[in-house]
């Protein structure tokens, strides 16, 4: 299994890098919530957009080309969650880990959005945020609210990614007025 320092190196110059991070800091703490493996999970939020640059005019091949890549560094189910994170490619989300990527993802997204517009971010803004027509992309609700599939309300997902992380949220906003956040999907 690569670790956390290999995974950083690898994709450090990813256009995502930021929103890779913020996004790894919440599966982490997802994860040591559900009981679940922590380090494992972490890995695969931290690989899982390995390939965005390089596919982004092909989104169906998004996550693929990232778990052939990869093949030798994670197991099997890391893999396939990696595979299935992006509706696109065609392969359905099955497993915890899986939807807990999904989520995860959207809901970073989502902790963006408000924080661009806000320059901060509590539960009502993304509440607010998550009903509103400024949420671009539509699928990022379901996504969001796959989190009562692995047993927890949308308040209670909302509360774990709310626990305050200054650092990264400066380095979010700090790598979005430079034009290098990328939290697209
Ligand atoms: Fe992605």
């Amino acid at each position: 299994m690569i670790s956390r320092k290999e995974a950083i190196k690898l994709v450090k110059n990813c256009s995502k890098y930021s929103h890779l991070l913020f996004a790894s800091k919440l599966m982490k703490r997802l994860a040591e919530k559900l009981g679940e493996d922590s380090m494992e999970w972490e890995l695969v939020v931290l690989l899982h957009d390995l390939d965005f640059d390089e596919v982004r005019n092909c989104m169906s091949k998004h996550g693929v080309v990232a778990a052939k890549r990869l093949k030798d560094e994670l197991p099997g189910h890391c893999l396939y969650a990696i595979k299935a994170h992006d509706y696109r490619t065609g392969f359905k989300p099955k497993s915890r880990l899986d939807k807990a990527l999904i989520a995860v993802d959207s809901l970073v997204v989502l902790m963006e959005e408000v924080l661009e517009e806000f320059q901060k971010t509590d539960k009502q803004d993304l509440k607010d945020k998550l009903e509103g027509q400024s949420f671009e992309e539509p699928w990022h609700k379901s996504n969001i609210q796959k989190c009562k599939e692995f047993g927890l309300s949308i308040d209670e997902f909302f509360e774990l990614a709310l626990i305050p992380d200054k650092k990264l949220i400066d380095q979010f906003l700090e790598a979005r007025a430079e034009g290098k956040s990328g939290s697209r999907i």
